[in-house]
């Protein structure tokens, strides 16, 4: 594992935006893993300046993303769709019928799942995996448990989880309690993952991840045995470690 430490935020998502536009140019057809969140909002518009300059061309890019709210509409200001429409592809030339988020208002939410899996391998599986971390060392919505979960599965999500996001609602009992999430086995196999921290607030969460046993009461503590991870963090998110 790769460790990458910026002085801020903005450094971080400078840096974070340099590996993930290597990858674009590399390979122009890359399937991207992408991430909500305030962590990668940054990193998205560094994204955005590159291609208004021209240096980045996603007209060839496929993206999935790693979870959605269950019953919270595409149209919903706070669903995962419209942050990624909002704050990447309504300002890039990538396809959106390339792009893909969990349906969150599916009707049979373990079919939905099922496909999601199957749209991932079709697609010959994820080139760059981008990650938040949630301050009890989430990834993805995949919230603390006793197992690893392998595919895509309905979560129920965690009072602390529902309280930080709670911020982007009109109020906390408007934050939904359950989301599709990616499981920990589709992200593993992502060939190269990209985690992006920034704050003292998350100091604990890095350190329980990165240095401390690798077990599902720490789902993000899994990404210790990818073969190819670069966790690019401000000091601040790194003092613990
Ligand atoms: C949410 C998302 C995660 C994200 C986490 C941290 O719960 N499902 O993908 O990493 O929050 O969010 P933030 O980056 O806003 O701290």
């Amino acid at each position: 594992m790769r460790i990458i430490a910026t002085e801020n935020y903005e450094a971080m998502s400078h840096q974070a935006a340099n590996i993930v536009a290597s990858q674009i140019t590399l390979k122009p057809d890359s399937v991207l893993g992408l991430a909500t969140g305030s962590s990668p909002i940054g990193l998205y518009k560094e994204l955005i300046a590159r291609y208004e300059k021209g240096d980045l061309d996603f007209s060839k890019i496929k993206s999935v993303n790693l979870d959605e709210y269950v019953g919270l509409a595409t149209t919903h200001d706070q669903s995962y769709r419209y942050f990624m429409q909002d704050n990447l592809f309504n300002h890039v030339n990538i396809d959106v019928a390339n792009t893909y988020v969990p349906n969150g208002m599916a009707a049979d939410p373990e079919a939905e799942c099922k496909r999601y899996d199957e749209v991932i391998r079709s697609m010959g599986g994820v080139d760059i995996q981008v990650l938040g971390l949630g301050h009890n060392g989430h990834i993805g919505f995949n919230e603390p448990s006793d197992v690893f979960h392998l595919g895509t599965y309905l979560v129920n999500l965690k009072e602390g989880t529902i309280d930080a996001n709670a911020r982007f609602f009109a109020s906390r009992d408007d934050v939904p309690r359950q989301a599709l999430t990616m499981g920990i086995q589709s992200i593993m196999l992502a060939r190269q993952i990209l985690v992006v921290v920034s704050g003292e607030d998350k100091a604990n969460a890095v350190k329980a991840c990165f240095g401390g046993p690798v077990t599902p009461s720490v789902p993000g503590s899994v990404l210790q045995l990818h073969p190819n991870v670069i966790l690019v963090a401000d000091k601040a998110a790194l003092s613990k470690l």
